[in-house]
């Protein structure tokens, strides 16, 4: 009987426990908030358009060195073990024809330093660095200013 009643008394525990979850859990996510909005977790929230990329020029380097941004879409561009569809129109090669810019001369250093006759392996991958560039306000305020030489 003693047994019976503890077994009861923890089993009204476990259940009102459960019960608190679910009020202190409201919706389920707890009222958390992501830099996506809130959407339920057991939801799938509707995808965003795509981003327009303004066609024009490239926008502008905030620092030296930088990467320029891609100025053009890249949907279905394949870049892999295959096929590197970037170099179609940006290798040495192609990029006349193409009107597209070359690739530039760091591009076929390795890491040695060394100047290659191809481009470095360590460059295959473009979007590792270039980026397209797109009006998104960004998720996270930040207040980065330019170079002064770029001012
Ligand atoms: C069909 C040809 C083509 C393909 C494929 C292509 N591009 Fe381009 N890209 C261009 C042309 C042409 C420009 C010059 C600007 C313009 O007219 O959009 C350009 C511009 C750029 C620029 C700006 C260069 C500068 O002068 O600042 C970058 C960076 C770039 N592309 C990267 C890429 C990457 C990375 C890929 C692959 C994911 C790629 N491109 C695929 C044609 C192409
Ligand atoms: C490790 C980073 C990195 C990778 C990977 C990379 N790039 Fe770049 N790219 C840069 C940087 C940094 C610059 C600007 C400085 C320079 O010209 O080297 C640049 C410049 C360029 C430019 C402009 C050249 C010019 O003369 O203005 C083009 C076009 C370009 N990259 C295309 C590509 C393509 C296509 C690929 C892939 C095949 C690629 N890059 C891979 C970092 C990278």
């Amino acid at each position: 009987m003693k047994k019976l009643l503890i077994a009861l008394f923890a089993l009204g525990a476990v259940l009102s426990g459960s019960a608190l979850a679910e009020l202190n859990n409201p919706g389920g996510n707890g009222g958390l908030e992501s830099l996506r909005g809130a959407t339920e977790l057991e939801d799938t929230r509707p995808a965003d358009d795509f981003k327009k990329y303004p066609k024009e020029q490239p926008l502008e380097s905030s620092f030296v060195y930088q990467p320029p941004l891609i100025p053009h879409s890249i949907r279905n561009y394949e870049v892999s073990l295959n096929a590197n569809k970037c170099l179609s129109c940006h290798s040495w090669k192609k990029a006349k024809e193409e009107g597209a810019t070359k690739i530039s001369v760091t591009h076929y250093v390795n890491r040695e330093d060394a100047v290659l006759a191809d481009m470095s392996p360590r460059r295959y991958f473009c979007l590792q660095c270039h980026v397209p560039q797109a009006e998104a306000t960004p998720l996270v305020g930040n207040d980065f200013e330019r170079v002064q030489s770029l001012k």
